[in-house]
């Protein structure tokens, strides 16, 4: 495992198990996790978003378990991770609100430039007020466009309430009609909501179908004050796209805290003002990581422990494990 916060090491150390931390933050290749694996002979994994577990890793003999300290789940092959006998876990719930302020938070900094302006008054340049200096959009009364509404997608509905926003969005599952109505929101068609929106918010997992879901044709169909923000995971936007669309203003401006080859970032996106770039943060508040931590210690135990993980996400593994 990589470390995590407290309380996670506690309970592990309370667990009967041995535990073997690599150096923080470092990104390891499939092999050398495999490698680590075998050498050791893990039976579980505590995995981070940037570790990448597929048919290398989940076919090690004897590995029993993945757990992920993350909601997403796209680092790990669950056709594999099932394939082999390997129990997958997240981190869904804990850690909703928190993505949900953060996405948010991309919407009113990138709507209202407040990185531009953090930076152009560090340079000097604040010479005193003027009535059209670094204009932004309101959000406030604006018309959000949910891509997704699964559990950030509905918090972050619920704030945009009460901006007084109009909240339409897209999904394969419609919203039942009574959270439709508690929210306010409207379901509609990917070219309606990109033609309609003030601000467009990204809330889907990244899948085949997900992949570049945002792209050059896309980009154009949005307003040229649209604000476009992601939270959910890099690839769903074709980054060289989006940079194209901001500089030649075919958009106002994005806020994205995810990225397509994290930690690269776009060198086209780097020189741009008009967008608010953050290191994948969404889910870090200091209580949020923490929860993030036990709860992904607690599937993991769960697991070695022979019982059932609360968020497995492949439970056909055990009927091959029973069968
Ligand atoms: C973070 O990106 C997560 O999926 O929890």
């Amino acid at each position: 495992m990589h470390h995590i916060l407290d309380p996670g090491p506690a309970l592990l150390a309370e667990a009967p198990v041995e535990v073997i931390e690599y150096p923080k933050e470092r990104t390891l290749s499939e092999e050398a996790i495999r490698g680590a694996v075998e050498a050791q002979g893990c039976q579980g994994i505590l995995s981070q978003v940037m570790d990448p577990l597929r048919q290398t890793v989940l076919s090690t003999p004897g590995l029993r378990i993945v757990s992920n300290v993350a909601v997403g789940f796209d680092n790990i092959d669950l056709d594999a991770a099932t394939r082999h006998g390997v129990m997958a876990t997240n981190t869904p719930g804990v850690l909703t609100d928190t993505t949900a302020d953060f996405a948010f938070t991309l919407m009113m900094a990138a709507a209202r430039r407040v990185a531009e302006g953090d930076r152009f008054v560090r340079a000097g340049r604040f010479n005193g007020w003027a009535i059209d200096m670094l204009l932004g959009q309101d959000v406030w009364g604006a018309t959000l466009g949910l891509v997704g509404v699964g559990r950030i997608g509905g918090a972050v509905a619920r704030r945009a309430r009460a901006f007084d926003m109009r909240i339409i969005y897209t999904d394969e599952v419609p919203l039942p009609p009574e959270t439709e109505r508690q929210l306010g929101a409207t379901q509609v068609g990917l070219p309606t909501l990109l033609r309609e929106a003030d601000f467009i918010s990204l809330h889907v997992p990244l899948t085949a179908q997900t992949r570049h879901l945002i792209g050059s044709e896309q980009l154009a169909q949005m307003k040229p004050t649209a604000v476009l923000v992601n939270t959910s995971r890099g690839p769903v936007v074709d980054e060289a796209a989006l940079a194209e669309a901001l500089r030649r203003k075919v958009i106002f401006a994005a806020g994205l805290d995810v990225f397509e080859r994290e930690p690269e970032i776009h060198p086209d996106l780097i020189g741009l003002d008009n967008i608010v770039l953050a290191p994948h943060i969404a889910s870090g508040s200091v209580r949020t990581r923490s929860e993030m931590s036990a709860l992904a210690v607690r599937n993991l135990l769960a697991g070695l422990g022979g019982e059932r993980p609360p968020n497995l996400l492949n439970p056909e593994v055990l009927d091959r494990v029973a069968g």
